[in-house]
């Protein structure tokens, strides 16, 4: 059992366990389920993701939303076959979770050949791409709006012990099958966390986690390294600053004066925060620019520094007498990645320019895993590379494909 002794986890687990309430806001069909809750599929979301990114390309689409048991309203969307697919041919569930500062578009924003989204559904698979809170796909809540403070106030341990919960129970519940976990950097770090959770083990036929996050302490970046010897995090904080969006004026001057003041070359920004890419497409960065990067929180900021500095896979860090009343201890509980089902089979791919997803603190996650994972290590790749790069396909998508049918191909509830 993940933390016991620590209040968080099985409170937060309560609270989900009740609330999985699914909300149409346009003219859905709600279906009654087998199991306590309501479920639906939301009308054509004009300006969606289906509607901007896949529709377009011929793939079908359809938009639906979840409510997580602390309020948020997040988006997620189904792609259930590939542009030549039956309708019913459909392979397992497999749930793409993306990275910090991205959204479900990152699956598929290069072309269909290149995109990992298009290339699973056109491989069989039944593809759920998830949108955590904050994001531009998933900015709704029931009772709270993106200027509130309160909308702001969570952090990656959030994302894995609600959103997570919410979106999996959803895609669990409507496909009646274990669900296939792929996840990029940060969604790594949530998923990894909720699979200490056995309500969200359960769920999971296996996982495949690109840039796998667990320990930070070896992070390279200098851009990264910068904001954490400044402390960005706690500077943004006392000044009441709760979102952080890197599209607001706020968030472009923040960057322009870490960047100016002679410590750190911005010339290439992507490189000063993730390491270099070896095969980043730079005549599409326009195109990128449309949709990434997505808002964060600056608690979540703060909660990775905390990971940084202190070299932990923990819950978030309310100090002493914050971590005394949250969690009954004076340090908030470890994410124990010991307590993951020996059962469950992984499979894990890291780069060795990789900045972020240092190739130490992959090591160190896979020793401490309880089974060894399959891996796959790639010299020349950076952080983004393993979405993005041009010829992904062969280097990384082949291979993930292989795994991906001998693990989970076949497992229904
Ligand atoms: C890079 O992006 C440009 C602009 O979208 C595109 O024309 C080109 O084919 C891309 N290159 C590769 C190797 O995918």
């Amino acid at each position: 059992m993940a933390g016991s002794g620590g209040g968080g986890a099985p409170a937060a687990a309560a609270a989900l366990a009740v609330t999985l309430l699914l909300v149409c806001p346009l003219s859905g069909a709600i279906q009654g389920s087998s199991t306590s809750h309501a479920l639906c599929r939301a009308g054509a979301n004009a300006g969606g993701l289906c509607e901007q990114l896949l529709l377009p390309l011929g793939y079908p689409c359809t938009e639906h939303i979840v409510e997580t048991g602390d309020g948020f309203l997040l988006s997620l969307q189904h792609v259930p076959h590939g542009k030549n697919g039956l309708a019913d041919n459909t392979g397992p569930p497999v749930f793409l979770q993306h990275g910090l500062f991205q959204g479900g578009d990152t699956w598929f924003i290069n072309s269909a050949e290149q995109s990992l989204g298009y290339i699973l559904a056109d491989n069989g698979f039944d593809v759920w791409i998830g949108n955590v809170r904050g994001t531009r796909w998933s900015k709704g809540h029931s009772t709270l709006s993106v200027h509130d403070k309160l909308f702001w106030d969570w952090s990656w341990q959030e994302l894995a012990e609600y959103d997570l919960m919410a979106m999996l129970s959803y895609v669990y519940t409507v496909t009646q099958s274990k669900i296939i976990y792929l996840g990029h950097s940060q969604g790594t770090i949530m998923g990894l966390a909720a699979f200490t959770m056995p309500e969200i083990a359960k769920m999971i036929s296996s996982a495949a986690l690109l840039c796998p996050i667990s320990y930070l302490d070896h992070v390279s970046a200098t851009f990264v390294l910068r904001a954490v010897g400044i402390h960005l995090d706690q500077m943004l904080l006392t000044m009441g600053i709760h979102q952080l969006n890197f599209r607001s004026d706020l968030g472009v001057q923040i960057l322009d004066s870490l960047c100016d003041d002679g410590h750190l070359d911005c010339n290439n920004m992507l490189s000063s925060i993730t390491g270099e890419n070896c095969c980043f497409n730079a005549s599409r960065i326009d195109y990128y620019l449309e949709y990434e990067p997505h808002p964060s929180s600056t608690k979540n900021l703060h909660h990775l520094f905390q990971m940084i500095r202190k070299g932990t896979f923990a819950r978030y860090d309310y100090g002493l007498w914050g971590n005394l009343r949250r969690y009954g201890r004076l340090q908030p509980p470890p994410f124990d990645l010991r307590s993951i089902p020996e059962s469950l089979p992984m499979w894990m791919a890291y780069g060795g320019l990789d900045a972020l997803a240092d190739v130490t603190d992959v090591h160190r996650t896979i020793k401490e895993l309880r089974s060894m994972p399959e891996t796959l290590y790639i010299g020349e790749y950076g952080h983004i590379d393993f979405v993005m790069s041009v010829k992904a396909k062969d280097d990384v998508y082949v291979d993930l494909m292989r795994f991906l049918r001998a693990n989970g191909w076949h497992s229904s509830y």
